[in-house]
Parts: structure tokens; C-alpha cells; sequence
């Protein structure tokens, strides 16, 4: 992969379908046993996910090193099941009780309740199996193991932030109480995503503490782009159902600040963000790209 191909499409499909040749070799098939629950996890990650956290990795990686990082996909890949057990688990009766996601029957829908949960809870733990096993220097492997499980944690990580998520249906909304949401569930994931990526490739303290920086104004921002497609976008766009949040009174960016307010916002905090890049200069021209295309996609 080039550091900055034309168009962000390309590099973004480049990334994919990496991450994707990398999940199919390191995902057990249904001819293991037990085949239901292998079929489950096979199901939910191959389903047609965007891949961004993945991209992101590797864009960080091209960045501090220079050129892609030899081995990183794995580190994407592990990324990768690590939001799609948060993905299955999201869906379940007893969370968001969605039906369609990633323009398929949600886990829960098509393999049942059980199988569902574990089949999200077998993707963490192979994540972190994969994740025991990278190829950079063993220091950095471990830093990379803490950060990552940092993030997916409950204090001010995915699963603190899915808590605040739930238990903050049908209250009436507050800036402050938005933020942490957005920061913790998904905010989280994304700047450990690019950091990770960084640490990969060999980044210094300094560079940890800009990466860190930009990707918690990028994580932020694309859970604002989240928000705003539940509102706008159709199902068949989106793959998922819309107005879900709404219906749910959900605690969403749009509903402290509106639409028109969060997509300016969504814009302006990724080119704050970009700030944070600057000593990288055209090193860091793809991780930008990719971060833009966080909050203007349509799906
Ligand atoms: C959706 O994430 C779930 C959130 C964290 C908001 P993505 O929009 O990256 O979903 P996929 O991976 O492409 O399906
Ligand atoms: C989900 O946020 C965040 C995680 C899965 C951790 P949402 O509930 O808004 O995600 P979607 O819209 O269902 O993808
Ligand atoms: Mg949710
Ligand atoms: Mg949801
Ligand atoms: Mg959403």
C-alpha cells in the first residue's frame, strides 16, 4: 500500500480488503468445532464492515514509519474482531435490540441469543490472542495489549461508555453527558486504533501523545457522523436500521445540538485534529484522508 494513493476510496479498499484476507486466515472455519459458533463469528465480521479502525492502524503506521508497516494487518484484524464483538453485543435484545447490521441479520437474529454473546465474547479473546503474537519488538506488543484493552474497558472505554449509553435512555441529553458517551463507546476504539498503529511502527512518546490527540478529536467526531446518519440516511445506505436513536431516546449529538450544528462540528474537530499531525507533513497526508472520510461518509 501506497502512503497517499488519489483518492481515499482506493486506499480505504486497499486497507479492507487486507484486513479482510487477514481475518479469513486467522478466524477459525466451520469445519472446527464447535462449527456454530465459528459460523457466528464468520457471519458478523465478514458481513461488509467499512474497516476504518483497521485503515486508521495502518495510516498511523504509514506515518511514523514512513511505508506500511510489515505485519500491521493483524494488528487491524484484531482491531477489527474487537469492534465486532462491541457490534454483536450492541445489537442484542438486552442493549440496542436491532435486527440488521452491516446490511445483514444482526448475530442474535440469525444464530441465536447465546451463541450470539459468545460468539462476541470468542472474537475478544482471539483479539487478543492475535494481538499477543504481532511481529513489531515485544515491549511495544505489550504496550499495544495494555492500551487496547484500555480502551475496550469501562473507564472511559467502550464498555463504560455502552453503560452511559443505556442508562442514559429517555434522560434529556446534556452536552457534557453526550461527550463522554461519544469519547468513551466509540471514541475510545478509534484513537487507540491510530495509536496502536503508531506504536506499531515504532513511535516515540511524543509521537503517542499527538496521535492520542488526534485521534480522540477523529473518534469523537465520527460518533457525531454516527449520529447524524441514524437521522438522515435509509436502511439500504446505512445497513443498519435509522431512527433507531430517536426512537430509543438515545443521548446523540443531534439532540443537544441538531443536525446542521453537529455536521459542522464533526467537520471542525477533524481539522483541529489535523493540528496534532502537523509535524508529520506529507507522511501523514493518508491518516488525514482517512480521518475526513470518517465524518463524510454515507454509510
Ligand atoms: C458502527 O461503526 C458502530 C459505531 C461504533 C458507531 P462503523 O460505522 O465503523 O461500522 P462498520 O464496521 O462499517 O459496520
Ligand atoms: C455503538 O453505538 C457503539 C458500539 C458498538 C460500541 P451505536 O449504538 O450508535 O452504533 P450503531 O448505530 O448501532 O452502529
Ligand atoms: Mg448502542
Ligand atoms: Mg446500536
Ligand atoms: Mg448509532
Amino acid at each position: 500500500m501506497i502512503a497517499m494513493p488519489a483518492d481515499v476510496k482506493s486506499l480505504i479498499q486497499e486497507g479492507a480488503d487486507l484486513t479482510d484476507r487477514t481475518l479469513e486466515a486467522l478466524i477459525p472455519t466451520t469445519d472446527i468445532v464447535p462449527a456454530s459458533i465459528h459460523g457466528a463469528m464468520r457471519h458478523s465480521v465478514f458481513a461488509g464492515g467499512k474497516r476504518l479502525r483497521p485503515v486508521l492502524a495502518m495510516q498511523a503506521g504509514v506515518t511514523i514509519a514512513g511505508h506500511l508497516p510489515r505485519g500491521i494487518e493483524r494488528l487491524g484484524a484484531a482491531i477489527e474482531m474487537l469492534h465486532t464483538y462491541s457490534l454483536i453485543h450492541d445489537d442484542l435484545p438486552a442493549l440496542d435490540n436491532d435486527d440488521l447490521r452491516r446490511g445483514k441479520p444482526t448475530c442474535h437474529v440469525a444464530f441465536g441469543e447465546a451463541i450470539a454473546i459468545l460468539a462476541g465474547d470468542a472474537l475478544q479473546t482471539r483479539a487478543f490472542e492475535v494481538l499477543s503474537g504481532l511481529s513489531c519488538p515485544p515491549a511495544a506488543t505489550v504496550q499495544i495489549v495494555g492500551l487496547i484493552a484500555n480502551a475496550v474497558g469501562t473507564v472511559e472505554g467502550m464498555i463504560g461508555g455502552q453503560v452511559l449509553d443505556l442508562e442514559s435512555e429517555h434522560l434529556k441529553p446534556t452536552p457534557e453527558l453526550v461527550e463522554a458517551i461519544h469519547r468513551a463507546k466509540t471514541g475510545a476504539l478509534i484513537r487507540v486504533s491510530v495509536v496502536a498503529g503508531g506504536v506499531y511502527a515504532g513511535a516515540t512518546a511524543e509521537d503517542v501523545a499527538r496521535l492520542n490527540r488526534f485521534g480522540r478529536k477523529a473518534g469523537l467526531a465520527f460518533q457525531i457522523a454516527d449520529d447524524v446518519l441514524d437521522m438522515t440516511a435509509d436502511s439500504a445506505t446505512l445497513g443498519k436500521t435509522p431512527g433507531k436513536d430517536q426512537a430509543t431516546e438515545k443521548a446523540t449529538w443531534p439532540a443537544v445540538y441538531g443536525v446542521e450544528q453537529s455536521l459542522r462540528d464533526a467537520a471542525e474537530l477533524i481539522d483541529e485534529a489535523f493540528a496534532a499531525l502537523a509535524p508529520y507533513g506529507s507522511r501523514a497526508d493518508g491518516l488525514k484522508a482517512v480521518a475526513r472520510y470518517l465524518v463524510e461518509r454515507k454509510n
